[in-house]
């Protein structure tokens, strides 16, 4: 069951896509202050809190306090509050349960414990907020409901589930041919590669640099050829510059967000001085998302959006104060004063939270002030992507997806997981991350595979692709200045073949659970306790994760380590794939196991009565054979049975039911 309760002047953020009447009288489980601007619930000792999307810490959220405020701070620690999203979805499970959806589009406070142990109190900035109470028989039903009100999450095409290879710092076409050759030389499989902010033409969203990659569209065709897709990233900031048609016509239309004197708000990003669309204005949004085509035009089929917290280096009024201070700085002798003063220049320059207040979104006619609405850009900046792509290839799925989102995003496009690094911990942090992000919708999602920011090691990657080769989004990405981290520059390339080539053995299934969990509002990746409610081990197991309904996955997070202790909540068979191509099976008991898990092999875990369908494999996804498949089957009293879902990964004819057909494996056969 749902409830709405309102409370104040609700701004519509576009979350929910079926809005229930108000209720009347008290929101249940939760007592409410100050009309709507807190909410507290007195968590049981024993009571689990799951939820937040991408945020750092465990899957039991409790024992942190979690902030909902969009923000590009590229260092994903333990004592951050809030990242680059906001998804404010909270399950609780214990003495009771229930979900709690916080629908607004301004900051939020999440104090889960930490405050009082006990007491769990969220706080909105603004008392403006639909509130929504959803009840169940069990979490994922909950979870089930939740998404029905909130929309079927996005699906992307199919050859998005390759391989992609990525990095900030490929500068040309010849960069591009030669990370494709490499590849293929080696037999490592590849679907995509991502083009950073230096395909364009001085960081100007929506060109081509022609110097670098003159004819993009035979660059293209010739890509395509080889089974791969290239995928542009598209820069929330348009770069301020006279003849630039992107920016002389949102200009003459003004598009753009304007201060309160209506002239635009200038801020600083990768092209220097730059303007930020209106995507909260429908007609700016029409126009920004209709510019997406200039690359469609040139064979594109794939996106990512980024820097659209909005990431603000500086704002230009707040620079020109800063460049007077230092003036003042200037004839100052040199003391520990002078120094305190000039080392503080950076935070007084780039200070987003103070420029947030300076601009103003045209809503309907009306002024609203970008804070008030903060969480929502990078949200409606896709969706202005993926509204386009709707209009202009109503029957093409295209990939997209985005850096900051807010709950509604996730039916127009995935995330990636941000500027992680290359820490074994943000290992762990990406496989805790993935089932909560799937609560809140986000299925296509992924983590930057052996660390974006700081020099990976050949261990961390193999261990980290172990674990990519399962989530929906599988890309290699790293930044410019670190070591260069194409599996192709280590000294294994076997064991990168084994474990990336194991993907395309896999994707039948992985595809068919991702599109399982998009129709039917399931989560692709879920913690124990969602499967096993009455196991009280199950909720203390935050390293391993099900995925769909067959297998669960345990993966090797620590340097050094041969395998790792895995818990069975029943018995399970262990699948393990080695290099060779051989496939071990053995059947496990119930409970704690050690497990030996080699550098470059890859284990799972069969559920009783269930089958893992499987390919020959291939070198992209157009070589995968979806139809003839073996099976590994694990069968309870005689039988294993596994709801197969598969369709052509271009067109959007998904409720076909000659999409999903039944395997069946019995003993006796
Ligand atoms: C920040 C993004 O998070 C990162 O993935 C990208 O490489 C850089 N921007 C440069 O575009």
């Amino acid at each position: 069951m749902i409830e709405r309760y309102a409370f104040g002047n609700v701004l519509e953020t576009g979350a929910v896509v079926c809005k229930p009447g108000c209720a009347e009288g008290a929101v249940p489980f939760l007592e409410t202050e100050e009309a709507g601007r807190r909410f507290s619930f007195h968590m049981g000792s024993g009571d689990r809190v799951y939820g937040l999307g991408e945020n750092v810490r465990g899957i039991n959220k409790r024992g942190w306090i979690y902030e909902s405020r969009c923000i590009d701070d590229p260092y994903l620690l333990e004592s951050r509050r809030y990242l680059y999203g906001a998804h404010n979805f909270l399950l609780v499970d214990g003495s009771v349960r229930f979900g709690v959806f916080f629908d607004c589009p301004g900051y939020l406070a999440f104090d889960i414990g930490y405050t009082r142990a006990s007491l769990l109190t969220v706080t909105a900035e603004e008392p403006d907020l639909d509130v929504y109470i959803i009840t169940g028989d069990s979490l994922t039903d909950i979870v089930r409901q939740f998404r029905t009100l909130v929309g079927r999450s996005y699906i992307p095409p199919l050859w998005a589930f390759g391989f992609g290879q990525s990095r900030w710092g490929y500068r040309s076409a010849d960069d591009i041919r030669e990370v494709v050759r490499r590849h293929r030389e080696l037999g490592l499989p590849l679907d995509s590669v991502y083009l950073d902010i230096d395909y364009m033409e001085r960081y100007k969203d929506f060109t081509v640099n022609a110097e670098t990659f003159p004819d993009f569209a035979a660059f293209n065709r010739e890509m395509k050829d080889q089974g791969i897709h290239l995928v542009p990233i598209i820069d929330a900031a348009v770069k301020v510059e006279k003849g630039y048609p992107v920016y002389e016509e949102g200009l003459e239309k003004g598009y753009f967000c304007k201060k309160a004197d209506g002239t635009p708000f200038v801020g600083g990003v990768w092209p220097g001085n730059s303007v930020f669309p209106d995507v909260l204005n429908a007609d700016a949004r029409r126009w920004f998302g209709q510019q997406y085509k200039r690359l469609l035009d040139q064979g594109v089929e794939g996106f990512w959006n980024d820097m659209n917290e909005p990431s603000v280096f500086y704002a230009a009024d707040r620079l020109e104060q800063v460049r007077g201070q230092l003036e003042e700085l200037k004839d100052r002798p040199a003391d520990g004063g002078l120094y305190h003063e000039l080392a503080s220049m950076p935070q007084k320059l780039s200070n987003p939270l103070e420029d947030y207040k300076t601009f103003y979104h045209n809503i309907d006619g009306v002024p609203v002030r970008h804070d008030r609405v903060h969480n929502l850009y990078g949200c409606y900046m896709t969706r202005a992507a993926g509204e386009a792509f709707e209009r202009l290839l109503p029957d093409r799925r295209i990939l997209l997806f985005s850096r900051s989102s807010a709950i509604g995003m996730h039916r127009w496009g995935g995330i990636w997981q941000g500027d992680n690094h290359a820490w074994w911990s943000h290992l762990l942090l990406n496989i805790k991350m993935m089932p909560s992000l799937n609560m809140c919708g986000f299925l296509y999602t992924g983590a930057d595979l052996g660390g974006f920011g700081a020099d990976t090691t050949e261990d961390l990657l193999l261990r980290w692709l172990a674990f990519g080769i399962f989530t929906p989004l599988m890309r290699n990405h790293s930044c410019e200045g670190t070591r260069l981290q194409e599996a192709y520059r280590f000294e294994n390339p076997n064991g990168f073949r084994h474990i990336m080539g194991l993907r395309y053995r896999l994707l039948p299934y992985l595809y068919s659970e991702y599109m399982k969990a998009a129709l039917d509002g399931g989560m692709y990746f879920r913690p124990l306790a969602f499967d096993y409610p009455d196991d009280p081990h199950a909720p203390q197991v935050e390293d391993q994760l099900l995925l769909g309904e067959s297998i669960m996955v345990a993966p090797v997070y620590r340097q050094n380590a041969d395998g790792r202790y895995v818990y069975l909540p029943e018995p399970m068979k262990q699948v393990r794939f080695r290099p060779d191509g051989s496939v071990e099976e053995q059947v496990l008991s119930q409970g704690h196991h050690y497990v030996a898990i080699p550098i470059d092999e890859v284990v799972l875990f069969l559920r009783p009565g269930r089958l893992l369908p499987l390919a020959a494999g291939g070198c992209n996804v157009d070589q995968v054979d979806f139809q003839n498949l073996t099976c590994i089957a694990f069968p309870a009293n005689g039988r294993a049975v596994y709801e197969y879902y598969h369709d052509d990964g271009i067109t959007k004819d998904y409720e076909n039911p000659a999409n999903r057909r039944t395997l069946r494996v019995s003993e006796d056969q």
